[in-house]
C-alpha cells in the first residue's frame, strides 16, 4: 500500500484537519501534565532541508523525541540528494531506512516526486508553493484564541503584505474551514488567479469567503486574525531592500495604525521569522494583540498531530505485532 502524504493543505478533508487539529490539542494537553505517549516508539523521521529552518526543524525534531521517536536532519551536501542521486532513488532508499519524511525544499516538484516515488509518508515541510504544516498550527493557534462566542467559520482573518507560500496556505486552510479570507496586498504581490480559484472552490463547499484587495479599511474592518509574513518576494529570486520597501511600504506594514482598523480584539499572526521594522512593528509583535509566538510553539503541537496521523496505520495493527512476536520467539528457540 502506498502510504498517504501532506503536501498540500488541499490533500486534506475539512474533517481531517478538524481531526488533527484534535489530536494537536490533546497530546498538547499531555506533553504540559508531563505524560510522553510513547505513539512513535522505534520511528524515525528523516528531515531533508534543502534551505534553513528554526521551527520547522526544532518542532519536528522535538515532536519525535518527545513521542519516543528519533529525528535524523539530512542537510545539504550530507545526503546524495541534489548530488550525485536522484529524487526517485532517494525516496525509495529512505523508504527502507525511515518511516516518515519531511522535506523543505527550493522547488515544490521536488516534494511532489519524493512522495511520488516514496513508499513511506511524506511531509511538506515548505516549498516556493506552500507550507501546509505552518497552517496546521496557525488553525490551533486561531482555536485556542479565538473571539468570545464565536466559531471558526465566524472569524475573519486578513493577510497583509506579499502573497508568500504561506499566505497561499493560510487562504486554502481558512476557506477549507468556512473562514472569511481577505488578502490585503498590492498588485503584482496578490494571490494568483489560480490560487484564488483554488479558494473559490474550496468555499463552494465550506460557506466561506475569498477576498484579494488593496483597500486598507475595506481589507482590515472587522478582522479577528491580521496575518503577515516577510517581504522577500520571490523564494528562489528575493526582492532587494530598497525594492521592498518601495513596493509595500509604509501601507502595508502591519503598525499600530493599521492594526487599529480592524476590530479592536484582533489578534497579530506571524509564521516568523520577522523582519522587524518592515512587514510588522516591534510594538505590535511583542504587544498584547501578538499571539506569534504562541503560534510558534504551536508547530510543535501541529506536528505531533501529523507525525501520529500520519503514520497511523503503522502503529496499530495487534494482529501483525503478535504474529512477528511468535515468530521471533520461535526463531530465537532454534537458535538459543
Ligand atoms: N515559519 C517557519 O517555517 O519558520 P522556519 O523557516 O524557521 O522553519
Amino acid at each position: 500500500m502506498t502510504a498517504r502524504d501532506f503536501i498540500d493543505t488541499q490533500d486534506l478533508t475539512k474533517d481531517e484537519i478538524l481531526d488533527i487539529v484534535r489530536l494537536g490539542l490533546t497530546l498538547k494537553k499531555c506533553v504540559s501534565v508531563g505524560y510522553f505517549p510513547p505513539l512513535l516508539h522505534g520511528r524515525t523521521l528523516g528531515m531533508i532541508f534543502e534551505q534553513s529552518s528554526t521551527r520547522t526543524r526544532v518542532s519536528f525534531e522535538t515532536a519525535m523525541s518527545q513521542l519516543g521517536g528519533h529525528a535524523q536532519y539530512l542537510a545539504p551536501g550530507q545526503i546524495q540528494l541534489g548530488g550525485h542521486e536522484s529524487i526517485e532513488d532517494t525516496a525509495r532508499v529512505l523508504s527502507r531506512l525511515v518511516d516518515v519524511v519531511m522535506a523543505r525544499v527550493a522547488r515544490h516538484q521536488t516534494v511532489v516526486d519524493l512522495a511520488r516515488y516514496a513508499t513511506i509518508p511524506v511531509l511538506n515541510g515548505m516549498s516556493d508553493y506552500n507550507h501546509p504544516t505552518q497552517e496546521i498550527g496557525d488553525l490551533i493557534t486561531m482555536v485556542e484564541h479565538l473571539p468570545r462566542g464565536k466559531r471558526l467559520e465566524d472569524c475573519k482573518v486578513v493577510f497583509v503584505g506579499d502573497a508568500t507560500q504561506v499566505c497561499a496556505s493560510l487562504m486554502m486552510i481558512t476557506t477549507k474551514m468556512g473562514m472569511e479570507f481577505v488578502q490585503f496586498g498590492p498588485e503584482g504581490f496578490q494571490l494568483r488567479e489560480e490560487l484564488q480559484h483554488i479558494g473559490q472552490q474550496n468555499c463552494v463547499v465550506s460557506g466561506g469567503s475569498v477576498f484579494v484587495t488593496d483597500d486598507p479599511h475595506k481589507a482590515l474592518e472587522g478582522a479577528d486574525f491580521v496575518y503577515t509574513d516577510v517581504w522577500y518576494g520571490d523564494y528562489e529570486a528575493e526582492l532587494g531592500e530598497a525594492e521592498r520597501l518601495a513596493t509595500f511600504m509604509p501601507k502595508y506594514q502591519v503598525n499600530a495604525e493599521l492594526m487599529a482598523i480592524a476590530s479592536p480584539e484582533a489578534k497579530l499572526m506571524h509564521c516568523l521569522p520577522a523582519t522587524r521594522g518592515e512587514e510588522v512593528t516591534d510594538d505590535v509583535l511583542d504587544g498584547d494583540q501578538s499571539i506569534a509566538f504562541d503560534e510558534a510553539g504551536n508547530r510543535l503541537t501541529a506536528q505531533r498531530a501529523l507525525l501520529v496521523y500520519f503514520l497511523r496505520p503503522e502503529l496499530s495493527n495487534p494482529i501483525k505485532v503478535d504474529a512477528a512476536k511468535a515468530e521471533l520467539e520461535t526463531l530465537l528457540a532454534g537458535i538459543l
